[in-house]
């Protein structure tokens, strides 16, 4: 495993541990706003209180998480939004970053070896879209001036903020590699001295770079100064990134995908976000009913690994950036390819009678980031975004003050050399130049009728897939609250390794038993060092009412659902019935 992801691994192990499993959910009834951060999350309500939708208030959430939440918020990144009109459409906004034109396989190895570059560094960097991704879903799409939903982010830069206890933590774990470039020392180390809780953090150079994009636009980031800026750098250091790379970044409107999940439609993103396979895995388990007690039981685990493990195969062999192989999307969902792959699951289970038994709370666990907003008028907003790893890239130009991602490990460097989340992937997601890598991320959104019931998705590599999957069963299956669905612990197979990894105390020992008897191999802890992971945010809205319950991941403690109300709401911890 790269020494990289090893740390940013680390890091999650030596956060506080959280045991909320069944706290309720945020309950309001004038909007939402979840994030990974109190303060973000607040940004996002008071700018809902100012008058401003959902689309307003994910646009001020995504620029404040790039102040207060550092390594994973970020405006040197990019990642997939889904919008739900109060009209009723649906719309997909791409701002995915896109490969250098001058990129090529072998800047990677030496000497047959993979090197670190892909992960470290600014050859592993994409050309950043969340600039003109927020900017352009708030030009189309919000009601308030981009100086208004910039304004909090600016100050909370300017002025600084709190320091949290996970905050100073990760800050501290990367004093030397920070220590060891001027700009990143001048801002995280200035007198050399770690961080504490309580501490008070100012983002100088950010808060200059955000407020010029206020006055000026995407223009600044794309054609201006910070183009110029992270170019002079890049070709400093031996990278391939050109002023022509960003003049030619473009955002992409794209129309969502949908599939069928237990008489609910699921909406979800297209490619190269990972909204297929979140779609194939739910289709695939569309047939096989699972009792409301089946929760984590033997027979519908084997069968949920089973559909991810196949929906993983399909992934890494079929999918990449539409742009360059020809979408696999309808050939994946046909139902001829389900049905075929249903008959397979079937042939595989074995019933086996154990003592049931249940399950308890799980561990914390960080990275990447979700957000999620919903309004009064009923639109809504689901986005994630990403460094990709933790700091992306550790790179910071110049006096830009932000972190450049290091997406281009999302890439196969070479057919089926697994990248740093064990994913093995074919010729559809090689790299190449002005390509977009192929990602799990993949915000979506539940229909019951029509009418909207949950805004989701989450952060964690390709566990993203399989926390979505499993949120959305925990509440259409097994009847949870949205808190509880994604407190539950849960567990991940992908294709390669073959294996499902779990959360302590996701299953009992019969449970255990049981699994293995119907010869599933299972490991506990993610690729078997990690104990928690994943980060969700979600929204469920109780159509017979227009209730609105949000849920911060207990996974991450300096997250918050705030909703706005007329009057404070009691905290509920009843689950809704849909029919
Ligand atoms: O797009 C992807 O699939 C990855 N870059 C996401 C990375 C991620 O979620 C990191 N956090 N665990």
């Amino acid at each position: 495993m790269p020494k990289k992801y090893y740390s940013t691994l680390l890091l999650t192990i030596l956060s506080p541990v959280v045991c909320a499993k069944y706290l309720p959910p945020t309950i309001a009834n004038k909007g939402m706003v979840v994030s990974e951060q109190k303060i973000a999350s607040q940004v996002g309500v008071d700018i809902l209180k100012a008058g401003g939708n959902a689309i307003d208030a994910a646009v001020a959430t995504g620029y404040a998480l790039a102040v207060v939440d550092p390594c994973c918020g970020n405006i040197g990144g990019g990642g997939f939004m889904l919008i739900h009109l109060k009209s009723g459409k649906n719309i997909g906004l791409n701002f995915r970053e896109t490969a250098p034109k001058k990129i090529k396989s072998s800047l990677f190895f030496s000497a047959g070896k993979k090197t670190k570059a892909s992960t470290l560094g600014y050859l592993s960097v994409g050309v950043p879209g969340t600039v003109m991704g927020l900017n352009s879903a708030l030009k189309k799409y919000g009601t308030l001036s981009l100086k208004q939903v910039m304004q909090p982010a600016i100050l909370l830069a300017k002025n600084g903020f709190i320091l949290s206890t996970n905050n100073a933590q990760f800050f501290n774990h990367e004093k030397k590699l920070f220590s060891s470039t001027k700009n990143t020392q001048k801002i995280f180390f200035p007198d050399n001295q770690k961080w504490h809780a309580g501490d008070r953090f100012i983002q100088k150079d950010l808060a200059k770079t955000l407020s010029m994009i206020s006055l000026k636009g995407a223009r600044y980031f794309y054609q201006g100064p910070i183009a110029q800026a992270i170019v002079t750098a890049s070709e400093k250091a031996g990278g391939v990134l050109s002023l022509q790379d960003f003049h030619h970044y473009h955002i992409r409107w794209v129309t969502p995908i949908h599939c069928e999940y237990r008489k609910h439609t699921i909406v979800t993103m297209p490619l190269p976000s990972s909204g297929t396979t979140v779609c194939q895995i739910l289709s695939i388990l569309n047939t096989f009913p699972f009792p409301k007690n089946g929760f984590h039981s033997s027979t519908v685990t084997h069968i949920n690994t089973a559909a991810m493990q196949l929906a993983f195969h399909d992934r890494n062999q079929y999918l990449g950036d539409p742009r360059f192989t020809p979408s696999a999307t309808r050939a994946l969902l046909s139902s001829q390819h389900i049905k075929k792959q249903q008959e397979e699951i079937r042939h595989s289970i074995i019933h086996i009678h154990l003592n049931p038994q249940t399950t308890t709370s799980p561990k914390e666990k960080l990275e990447t980031t979700h957000y999620s907003t919903y309004d009064k008028e009923g639109n809504a907003v689901s986005v994630t975004y990403t460094l990709n790893g933790f700091f992306g890239s550790k790179k910071i130009a110049g006096n830009t003050g932000f972190f450049l991602n290091n997406e281009l490990d999302d890439f196969a460097l070479k057919k089926d050399l697994k990248n740093q989340f064990h994913l093995k992937q074919g010729d559809a997601n090689l790299i190449a130049p002005n390509k977009q890598p192929l990602s799990s991320m993949s915000p979506t959104l539940v229909f019951n009728h029509h009418q909207l019931i949950m805004i989701l998705g989450a952060a964690g590599g390709p566990t993203i897939i399989t926390q979505i999957v499993q949120t959305i069963e925990n509440v259409l299956d097994f009847d949870m609250n949205i808190q509880a669905a994604i407190n539950s612990p849960h567990y991940h197979r992908q294709d390669s390794p073959a294996t499902t990894f779990y959360e302590p105390q996701t299953f009992s020992l019969d449970t255990l038993k049981a699994l293995k008897l119907m010869k599933n191999h299972l490991e506990k802890y993610l690729w078997g060092k990690y104990p928690t992971w994943g980060q969700q945010a979600a929204i469920l809205i109780d159509p017979s009412n227009h209730l609105i319950f949000g849920a911060n991941d207990a996974r991450r403690p300096d997250g918050a659902a705030i909703g706005l109300s007329k009057k404070c709401l009691k905290p509920t911890n009843n689950h809704i019935q849909f029919q």
